[in-house]
């Protein structure tokens, strides 16, 4: 009987999402406070079983849908490994990542199942191939993503990032100081593609303009990341480059009343800057603020509602 574990962190967009998809940097960080699990072992019947606990699943690969997600992670890890029947296992997954609120939950997910897999069958895979499997998957979930989330979820390391072909710029970011993020969720569902979707309408109507805001919004992330990676900005100037960050996406239309009530909420209680995190309308935000007044900020936003808080550091 063998049984492996392998886990995937969450993340956040720091600085950039949206126009990360038209080519300009972003900045991501995982965040370890929440994880995905995938636990693989030796199935005393025979086949290959999938048991998503969360989703109240419990199904056998040959019998999975051809679009399946989770089989299709699966599948693909098998092909690489040079696979041509599944091993007999049981794999159990298990997720503390809230579902589609920007915090990677879909990437996670077949991180760890990749990596449990190359595990289980002695062949680990380097993060860069981890990466590039999860990748195909995302396709399925958000149609035309840039590869941000499936990057900084496989390397579980602060990046820098620019979509391209053949291959995207990955950059390790080093943090000079410390930064203590309060991460606070508006409940709302998020759904990446739709809101990729819009912005993509709201472009083709008038792609100049669109363009002058992405290009605007990358010139924010090169500061935003000389000041991280030199500590050379006080935290309320690195505070403000979220808050113009925070505009912009105002500006694109991706914002919404839920996550601007926690953003201020946020400011208010301390926070030096705030923005939404990820693909916007709902999900989650992010606040910057001094290590002694998360605390504050995060209970700021507790009272106001929000649906879930985390107080994470990147470092
Ligand atoms: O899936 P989310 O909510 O973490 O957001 C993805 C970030 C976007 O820039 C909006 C889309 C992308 O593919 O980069």
């Amino acid at each position: 009987m063998k049984t492996v574990q392998a886990s995937a962190p969450g993340k956040i967009i720091l600085f950039g999402e949206h126009a990360v998809v038209y080519g300009r940097p972003a900045l991501a960080v995982p965040v370890t406070h929440v994880q995905a699990r995938a636990t693989l072992e030796t199935n005393k019947e025979n086949g290959f079983r999938i048991i998503a606990i969360d989703l109240d699943r419990d199904y056998l690969l040959a019998e999975a849908a051809s679009d399946d997600p989770l089989a299709v992670i699966v599948k693909n890890t098998l092909k690489y490994l040079g696979r041509t029947e599944p091993p007999d296992a049981v794999l159990h997954i298990s997720s503390t990542i809230p579902l589609a609120r920007g915090l990677g939950s879909g990437a996670a997910v077949s991180t760890a199942i990749v990596r449990a897999l190359g595990e289980f069958l002695g062949q680990p895979i380097p993060p860069h191939q981890v990466s590039a499997l999860v990748y195909e998957v995302e396709k399925l979930h958000h149609g035309t993503p840039s590869g941000i989330d499936n990057t900084v979820v496989a390397f579980a390391q602060p990046v820098y990032f620019v979509k391209g072909e053949p291959r995207p710029i990955i950059r390790r970011i080093r943090v000079a100081r410390s930064l203590t993020l309060v991460i606070g969720d508006t409940g709302l569902v998020s759904p990446t593609r739709q809101a990729v979707g819009d912005l993509r309408r709201r472009w083709e109507t008038d792609p100049e303009r669109y363009e002058g805001y992405f290009d605007e919004i990358a010139v924010i992330v090169d500061q935003a990341r000389v000041a991280i990676e030199t500590g050379s900005l006080e935290l309320a100037a690195l505070g403000k480059l979220m808050n113009e960050n925070q505009e912009l996406l105002q500006t694109l239309g991706v914002s919404s009343p839920e996550l601007e009530r926690l953003i201020e909420t946020a400011q208010r209680a301390g926070a030096v800057g705030a923005k939404l995190s990820g693909a916007g309308v709902g999900g989650n935000m992010i606040a910057l603020t001094p290590a002694e007044a998360a605390s504050t900020v995060a209970e700021a936003l507790r009272v106001i509602g929000a649906a879930g808080v985390i107080i994470t550091e990147v470092c």
